[in-house]
């Protein structure tokens, strides 16, 4: 065995022999993250905040949401003025983890808005059990409002008037791993080597699948990305985010009109796909350690990516989503108010220091671009109404508008 190579549990192991010795990277991290039975997301293994695998910014407390809250009642204050139907304001927030990040929202909206919580209700769509269970735990001192739980594939057949928000969630959808060897792109798998004691998993080299050759041509065509690039060394690899398409597709179908907010890891293709960057942006979390061997431990790991600007814009749009912009996140907090968060734990550092100091650590946090500050807030908008002849929503967003202050 070596780096690149790992013990291979035996549920892993019968998956990959069944499936006739291997199988592509992109179904090896669906298994590892979502298996019903095995998957780290699925069996709940994961878990987020300071004490858990990995931070993320609604696992440091409610100054995240608070800010967030700023821009979702403007949000539903022009939606509500547009609101014709008999329907409620949803927020959806697809892939919640603990639900740390809903439940801020809702005390915040409230506060900020009684007469917008009035009209809410809270739509939750997450696809492994063990976070919904934990979140249905995290939700149920919840009596404000209504709340439930739903597939995409419900909402497609009654879209509702709202937001989407997916914070740290695009890059846990499964990716493709592409890989330049011989003058070729190949598409990675995973495979299993046995010997008389042991089995193991290692990667290997399988041919480009028609769904993998056709994503490459769509992206070349639409936002001129030649892969491997210019000068890519022998080895060079990367990820490719196929799930987008379907993603956002499902997404654009469960809104009759509203907005897509995405707060995450991305890169803008130019950035992303260099011959410098010759391992991609993968990598994988467990105890805030992070480890490039990504086939340690499956299912008790996560396996993250970032997104490539360029590529979810170009299927956001393919799919009806008109696009409003990105900002870094440390941007985006400072238009939705964090400076004034700064002056007001002055007063409180008279009266509770540690708690000032706590706090300013927090909001630091999440504004450092070496931190989580670097997250991409990416927006977007749609009305569904009267296809295909939709008039334009015309929302506007505070944190691509506001100039910080
Ligand atoms: C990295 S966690 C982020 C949790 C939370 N949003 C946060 O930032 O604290 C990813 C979440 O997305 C969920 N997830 C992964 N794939 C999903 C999918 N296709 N649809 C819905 N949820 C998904 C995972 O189960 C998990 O709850």
């Amino acid at each position: 065995m070596d780096g690149s190579s790992a013990n291979c549990p035996g549920w892993i192991a019968d998956r990959i022999i069944n499936s006739g010795g291997s199988v592509s990277f992109h179904q090896y991290m669906d298994w590892a993250l979502n298996d019903v039975n095995n998957g780290a997301y699925s069996c709940g293994h994961l878990r987020l905040g300071t004490k858990g695998d990995f931070v993320t910014s609604p696992s440091l407390g409610g100054d995240f949401a608070e800010l967030l809250a700023v821009q979702l009642v403007d949000w539903f204050n022009q939606l509500n003025l547009k609101n014709d139907t008999h329907l409620p304001l949803t927020l959806v927030e697809v892939g919640a983890g603990d639900g740390d990040l809903a439940f801020d929202l809702i005390e915040k909206i409230g506060q900020l808005s009684p007469s917008i919580l009035n009209r809410l209700e809270l739509v939750l769509v997450e696809i492994n059990r063990g976070m919904i269970e934990r979140q249905k735990q995290r939700l149920s001192a919840i009596t404000s409002i209504p709340i439930r739980w739903s597939s995409f594939e419900e909402l497609n057949k009654n879209p509702v008037v709202g937001v989407i928000i997916a914070h740290e969630m695009l890059d846990a959808l499964p990716v493709e791993r592409i890989i330049y060897k011989d003058k070729k792109l190949h598409r990675q798998g995973v495979k299993i080597d046995t010997d008389n004691l042991n089995s193991w998993l290692s990667y290997t080299e399988l041919p480009l699948s028609q769904l993998l050759e056709s994503f490459l041509l769509e992206i070349g065509d639409g936002i001129g990305l030649k892969l491997p690039p210019v000068d890519a060394p022998e080895g060079w690899s990367s990820e490719l985010h196929t799930e987008l398409m379907p993603w956002l597709r499902k997404a654009s179908e469960s809104l009759i009109f509203g907005s897509l907010l995405i707060i995450d890891y991305a890169l803008e293709a130019f950035r992303y796909y260099t011959a410098r960057r010759d391992k991609g942006t993968i990598i994988s979390y467990r105890n805030q350690f992070a480890s490039s061997k990504l086939l340690s431990e499956p299912g008790y790991w996560d396996i993250t990516s970032h997104l490539c600007i360029d590529t979810l814009v170009f299927y956001a749009q393919k799919n009806n989503w008109s696009y409003m912009g990105n900002v870094r996140q440390g941007q985006a907090l400072l238009a939705l108010g964090l400076s004034e968060r700064f002056h007001a734990l002055k007063e409180l550092s008279t009266s509770n220091l540690e708690m000032a100091l706590s706090r300013r650590e927090t909001l630091l946090r999440l504004v450092d671009p070496a931190s989580l500050g670097d997250f991409r807030w990416l927006a977007f908008q749609i009305n569904n109404r009267f296809k295909p002849n939709c008039k334009r929503l015309d929302l506007t967003a505070k944190f691509l508008s506001d100039s910080p202050g």
